[in-house]
């Protein structure tokens, strides 16, 4: 296990009825930014409770609403203008991972002189940020405690996450309630992107790691078990509830930090919602079994873990490595693309062009080195090319 150090600043307020915990922006000033999306926040009731809390201790509330999914580094721009103008002291973030992540860059922007796309570009420039709050609606991310932000500029078909101690947020108020209203699609999208970041660090070279992959398989027999029951009873509490605490957990460091190396299959995906603004968790879903049979025909050598991840995962019962491990994708395949009915190619979702597969795979092989199984630009067209 590597050296590591943890440092949460995040103050989580888990469960029903937390929303009052907003008095405590009080303590960063009295002027707040507060962002959102489209509008599913005045849909279920939370901006008219968020903004008579606020109000009720005296916040000055400015609001930037319309962050897309896979926000855009304009709607950024926006709100840091916004923050520079009107002297705001904080961020309020009341959304997925979108506005949050949208949120972390305008709290950043607003402490840098020059354009917010150089700290996406370059986490390092973030020196200060202003504090950032949160409320989630949706499962997915883990923006809510975690120190990363993901923005697009769709007009160069880029997107690109970046990472900072100083946009962890302050406070993030975690109400499954709040995620009973995410559709179908999003639900499943949602707990694909968990579950591929808690594969991201679960197959990893690194030795000596149990605690970490002893949590990474809770999180995902977590998954496997509630992921189903919250897309078919979208208001069942103890399935939302588990989804969202395993949205923070499988990246705030707790099963990374000592055991990780890079992460691929994100570095690849980025590339499809760069270049077909698709949704993360459904690219994800789609690269993931692809690549597991990649890495086993590349390098058997990684055979015993993906073989490993069926038994202690899936309940495999089969003592032939390659056949369980064969046997844990066929799992993996009907988790996501029956039980959860996420597309299961990327034709499924839009993509009905090969033309941009050799830059995409350019792009993404910086990132997709230093990984499980490193992957070359030719792996990644593979990859691509298998997911098609
Ligand atoms: O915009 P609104 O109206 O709020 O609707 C959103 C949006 O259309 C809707 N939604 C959210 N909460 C809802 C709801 N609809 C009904 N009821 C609710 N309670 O869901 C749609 C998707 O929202 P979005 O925020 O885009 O989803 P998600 O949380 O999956 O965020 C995806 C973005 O996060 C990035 C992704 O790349 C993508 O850009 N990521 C961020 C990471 C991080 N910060 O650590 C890591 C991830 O790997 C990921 O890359
Ligand atoms: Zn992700």
């Amino acid at each position: 296990m590597y050296n590591f150090t943890w440092n949460i600043p995040t103050v989580i307020h888990f469960g029903k009825d937390q929303l009052s915990h907003l008095e405590e922006l009080k303590e960063s000033g009295n002027k707040v930014l507060m962002v959102y999306g489209g509008g599913s926040i005045k849909k279920i009731g939370i901006y008219d409770k968020a903004v008579e809390i606020l109000k009720k201790y005296g916040l000055e509330i400015i609001e930037l609403s319309g962050i897309e999914p896979n926000p855009r580094i304009e709607s950024v721009r926006k709100g840091v203008e916004l923050c520079k103008k009107n002297n705001i002291d904080m961020v309020l973030a009341i959304g997925g991972g979108s506005t949050i992540d949208a949120s972390k860059v305008i709290a950043a922007g607003a402490c840098y002189d020059g354009d917010a796309w150089d700290l996406v570009l370059d986490g390092s420039k973030i020196k200060k940020a202003l504090p950032v709050y949160t409320v989630l609606t949706l499962s997915a991310t883990g923006s809510e405690m975690d120190p990363y932000a993901v923005i697009s500029d769709l007009t160069k078909n880029e997107k690109w996450g970046t990472e900072s101690q100083n946009v962890k947020p302050q406070m993030s108020v975690l109400d499954p309630t709040y995620t009973f209203s995410v559709s179908k699609k999003q639900t499943a999208a949602g707990t694909a992107d968990i579950m591929s970041h808690t594969l991201e660090n679960y197959f990893t070279t690194v030795k000596g790691n149990d605690f970490q992959k002893n949590m990474c398989e809770a999180i995902l027999k977590t998954l496997v078990k509630f992921g189903p029951i919250a897309y078919n009873e979208p208001d069942n509490y103890d399935a939302r509830a588990n989804l969202m605490w395993c949205s923070s957990m499988a990246i705030n460091g707790l099963v990374s930090l000592g055991s990780a190396v890079a992460w691929c299959i994100h570095p690849m995906e980025h590339e499809l919602s760069a270049f077909y603004d698709i949704t993360h968790g459904e690219g994800l879903a789609i690269l993931t079994p692809v690549w597991i049979e990649h890495c086993m025909k590349k390098n058997p050598d990684t055979i015993a873990d993906f073989a490993t991840f069926g038994r202690n995962v899936f309940g495999i019962k089969e003592d032939n490595d390659k056949s369980c491990a064969e046997k844990a994708v066929a799992a993996l395949r009907k988790y996501l693309f029956e039980d959860m009915h996420i597309p299961a190619n990327l034709r499924a979702v839009g993509i009905t062009e090969k033309i941009n597969f050799e830059k995409m795979a350019e792009k993404a092989e910086n990132g997709c080195k230093g990984c499980y199984e490193p992957l070359s630009k030719k792996d990644i067209i593979a990859i691509f090319e298998a997911a098609y």
